[in-house]
């Protein structure tokens, strides 16, 4: 006899087993009424794309103390947004995250609109962020698929497809399963079960709370699922990064322009990325290559930044100084810290020679 899953099981397991997070309302405080704040359930899916949940926690804590609501977010200056995602990566979410809050501020009276096609009408909001505000924030019954999602679903029909190709079927094997009550902690609870219980690599079918309808479980291949098409190698392109230091200790840095990767950060003056960047310093100095390159993996390539140091108090072609008391080498990109990282030693060694 096949025992069909059931939303309910789940849920049962969740109101014992859900994981503390600092924008959730737990099921217990969701069933005497409590709702969870839209602006801190965005703030947190928009986060949460692409980024664990270990990461998200401490970004998350100091935006929301900084900006509690949508309303100070929106009043935020671009650099002060940026300067704080920096190092959650992808970089587009944080202008999308400012864009969407003005909105909501300036064209929604500060309130977030409550239905999927709204919501998936503001900057930075697409398919599945939209469907998990609705879901989570307004209790609306839309079928959330993330990467949990899709791998329990998978597992538990024996969908042996290969993704990408399997999306369409896991995403409708996951509405089907959908509850109309408490769509939000549904939500919620797949993705804790894909995350506690269903995990990639050794699921613990053992302590399921859906192990008796699992296929996959049944067949013995569930840690093989879902099955996935061969990766395409990712390309390596190749970068020079120039690090200045004035006399006085300033910083030479560029803001990049805001299309494009890492578009509105900060970062240091450099060549392109490609096959074979051309030198092109911001000033002439007595350059001195560094050893080691910073290295670091794009969504689509792996990049070797070569790191050229000097200080100059020439005037620069291109940048601006920011003073050292103004400059906070946490609010740069991951791949420029890493350029920091390995430059500003090096620097320090030449104040020291020179006294
Ligand atoms: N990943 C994306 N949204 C999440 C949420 N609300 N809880 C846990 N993990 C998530």
């Amino acid at each position: 006899m096949c025992e069909q899953p059931r939303a309910t099981d789940l849920l049962a397991w969740y109101d014992r087993n859900a994981r503390v997070m600092p924008w959730r309302v737990s099921p217990q405080d969701r069933a005497r009424g409590i709702r969870p704040d839209p602006y801190r359930v965005w703030l947190s899916e928009v986060m949460l794309q692409q980024t664990t949940v270990v990461t998200v926690r401490a970004y998350f804590e100091r935006f929301i103390i900084r900006w509690p609501d949508v309303a100070a977010l929106a009043a935020a200056e671009d650099g002060e947004v940026m300067g704080a995602w920096a190092g959650l990566g992808y970089y587009a979410r944080a202008r999308n995250l400012l864009k969407c809050a003005r909105v909501v501020a300036d064209d929604h009276g500060g309130r977030f609109p409550d239905t999927r096609a709204e919501l998936m009408a503001l900057p930075g909001i697409g398919p599945y962020t939209a469907s998990a505000i609705a879901a989570i924030a307004f209790g609306r019954s839309e079928t959330v698929v993330d990467g949990n999602v899709e791998r329990v679903m998978a597992r538990l029909h024996a969908i042996e497809t290969p993704l990408p190709a399997a999306k369409p079927e896991l995403t409708s094997a996951a509405a089907a399963l959908t509850p109309d009550l408490r769509p939000g902690d549904y939500a919620q609870a797949v993705m804790d079960l894909g995350a506690t219980i269903c995990t990639p690599k050794s699921p613990a079918c053992g302590i399921c709370p859906w192990r008796a309808p699992c296929k996959a479980r049944r067949q013995g291949i569930a840690a093989q699922l879902p099955r996935k098409a061969p990766k395409v190698q990712k390309p390596t392109r190749l970068g020079i990064a120039y690090v200045v230091r004035r006399t006085d200790g300033a910083w030479l840095l560029e803001r990049r322009p805001d299309k494009g990767l890492l578009g509105g950060m900060l970062g240091w003056p450099g060549s392109e990325w490609s096959a074979g960047p051309r030198p092109c310093p911001p000033l002439e100095a007595d350059w001195r290559i560094l050893p080691e390159e910073a290295r670091h993996t794009f969504t689509h390539f792996h990049l070797r930044l070569k790191i050229a140091i000097a200080r100059s108090d020439a005037e620069p072609q291109t940048g601006a100084f920011i003073a050292a008391e103004a400059f906070r080498p946490a609010e740069l990109p991951t791949v420029m810290r890493k350029v920091f990282d390995l430059a500003a030693p090096e620097l320090a060694k030449s104040d020291k020679i020179k006294g």
